[in-house]
């Protein structure tokens, strides 16, 4: 059977659960997480969250800085809003339990990153956004109207008589709340543990649920890529949802690729940008600076110093005969080591796993896809083109970053916009309980093996996107690799198997598409 409430929030980073803990009280909210929240990207960021915090900063500095970095493609009413009530929002986030750094003398410790004029980044040593995911959850937790569901995945959003229909398909979850009726949990086991209850169910346990109002807060599209900073769960399914419910897309192409990432065994991980601004510089594979030569700087925004990483591998492969020609460092051992180990545990732990010693020696970087400026259409208030349905966070298109995102500015976004999110979703399910509409009937997805061959089609296009637009698009191999992707997008459309695999792929495919699509018509045009 489904079951019903007024909005049913997709995603629960930092941008799904501030708009969650926003929305009127009086509105059952469920919240859908994929994954556990561990898993999300929020809980990846690492650098910190920028805002208006110092007397020597302004919103218009901020806002200034966000442009130029966004170059100049930004939509300036909603840069006006993100830089006017950012400090509002930080001292929320403190009142919720948020405990960013702070300087001996009390004040808040500021960081500065790539692109920004005066220091304004409030943080939690490298960990920032992990310290906010755990005071969000911990105060969602605690709210009576919202219940919080892990490890749900969710493959379809359809839409009836004006309400909205979700196929979700459970393996093992948590939530703090009882969501599955007791028959749907075979295997279930429950455990108290503060307001949570855990199950075991039976895999591909299928489940649907309807709302009056959706809101999409699926983040990043990083699965689309070979090398990301992204979580193995950022496979762009808000985007693909959006998609099939009609919605309006925007500047899909928009993908900032981070210049400073680490290429570990287990994966790559990112190196914050705040390594950068606290002094880091880039080094060549003759331990030579050399953004110089290509007119950029230390501090230069992401886009620049990633064009000039592949520069300066092809000027050393094409004139130095160093074997580590196509490497690139990062270097902050002249920095005072107690100081490089208390701001950046995180990063000095796991470089150190992987038998690189930041305080003592230089360790190689290379760029990776970060973060998608592009996404589903919305107005300041979260609105897309259709009724009822909302999207906020990374997986939304606002227009604030322009081209390339200024750092940190993403969690900012998260929380401006989830709150003005949550002000209008609000409005419209209460409207929405208000009238009669006739209620629709959820036509109840039967769990199915996935029987079709589905194997290595998401790898596949994984390599294309990393050949064909990684940095730099490779225009005339666009067309080919477009066909290739759309071939493997209706092959998963019409195996229509129900696992949370297929449903992956199926996103990565999509997304891939609309962006080589987005790409190609520019070209063309
Ligand atoms: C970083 O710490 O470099 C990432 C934070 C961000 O994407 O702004």
């Amino acid at each position: 059977m489904a079951q019903h409430y007024d909005v049913i929030v997709v995603g629960a980073g930092i941008a799904g659960l501030y708009t969650a803990l926003n929305i009127h009280e009086h509105l059952r909210v469920l919240v859908l997480s994929k994954s556990t929240l561990a898993h999300c990207n929020s809980a990846l960021a690492q650098g910190g969250i920028a805002a208006v915090l110092h007397e020597s900063d302004t919103p218009q500095l901020h806002a200034r800085d966000t442009l130029a970095a966004g170059n100049h493609r930004n939509n300036p009413d909603n840069v006006r809003l993100l830089t006017e009530r950012g400090a509002a929002e930080i001292a929320e986030l403190m009142r919720l339990g948020v405990a960013f750094d702070r300087m001996s003398d009390g004040e808040l410790a500021l960081g500065l990153e790539g692109g920004h004029s005066v220091r304004r980044i409030a943080h939690c040593k490298d960990s920032t956004g992990d310290a906010i995911m755990a005071a969000l959850t911990a105060r969602v937790r605690e709210r009576a109207n919202v219940t919080l569901c892990e490890n749900a995945h969710l493959f379809r959003i359809s839409r009836k008589h004006e309400q909205f229909i979700f196929n979700v398909v459970f393996s093992y979850y948590t939530t703090n709340k009882f969501v599955l009726p007791d028959d749907s949990c075979s295997n279930y086991e429950t455990a108290s543990r503060g307001h949570n209850a855990y199950y075991t169910t039976d895999t591909n346990k299928m489940q649907d649920f309807i709302a009056n109002a959706c809101v999409i807060a699926t983040g990043g599209i990083g699965q689309v890529y070979e090398r990301t900073t992204n979580s193995p769960i950022a496979t762009g399914d808000g985007i693909r949802f959006a998609y099939e419910l009609g919605a309006r897309l925007s500047r899909l192409s928009w993908i900032q690729f981070h210049p400073t990432a680490f290429a570990a065994k287990e994966g790559t991980f990112l190196i914050s940008e705040a390594v950068r601004g606290e002094g880091a510089r880039l080094l060549n594979a003759d331990s030579e600076s050399f953004l110089h030569r290509y007119g950029a700087s230390e501090l230069s925004t992401r886009d620049v110093v990633s064009r000039c990483i592949l520069d300066e591998i092809s000027r050393q492969n094409s004139t130095s005969s160093n074997k580590k020609s196509d490497k690139i460092f990062l270097d902050i051992s002249h920095k005072d080591s107690r100081f490089v180990k208390e701001r950046f545990p995180q990063i000095y732990e796991k470089l150190l796993s992987n038998g690189y010693d930041m305080t003592v020696e230089a360790f190689p970087i290379t760029p990776c896809q970060h973060y998608h400026m592009g996404g589903i259409a919305v107005n300041e208030n979260g609105e897309t083109s259709v009724a009822g349905l909302y999207a906020v966070g990374e997986c939304s298109y606002t227009g604030v970053h322009g081209n390339n995102r200024l750092a940190s500015n993403s969690l900012l976004e998260a929380v401006v916009f989830g709150r003005l999110t949550a002000a209008s979703v609000s409005e419209y399910a209460r409207s929405q309980s208000q009238s009669e509409t006739e209620p629709p009937v959820a036509e109840t997805a039967q769990s199915a093996d996935c029987l079709c061959s589905i194997e290595g089609l998401a790898e596949e296009v994984r390599g294309i996107m990393q050949r064909l637009f990684f940095i730099r698009a490779e225009h005339e191999q666009i067309p080919d690799g477009l066909a290739r992707i759309a071939q493997i997008k209706a092959q998963l459309e019409a195996a229509d198997c129900l696992t949370a695999e297929h449903s992956d792929a199926l996103s990565v495919a999509t997304v891939a598409y609309l962006i080589l699509q987005e790409l190609h018509e520019e070209n063309k045009g």
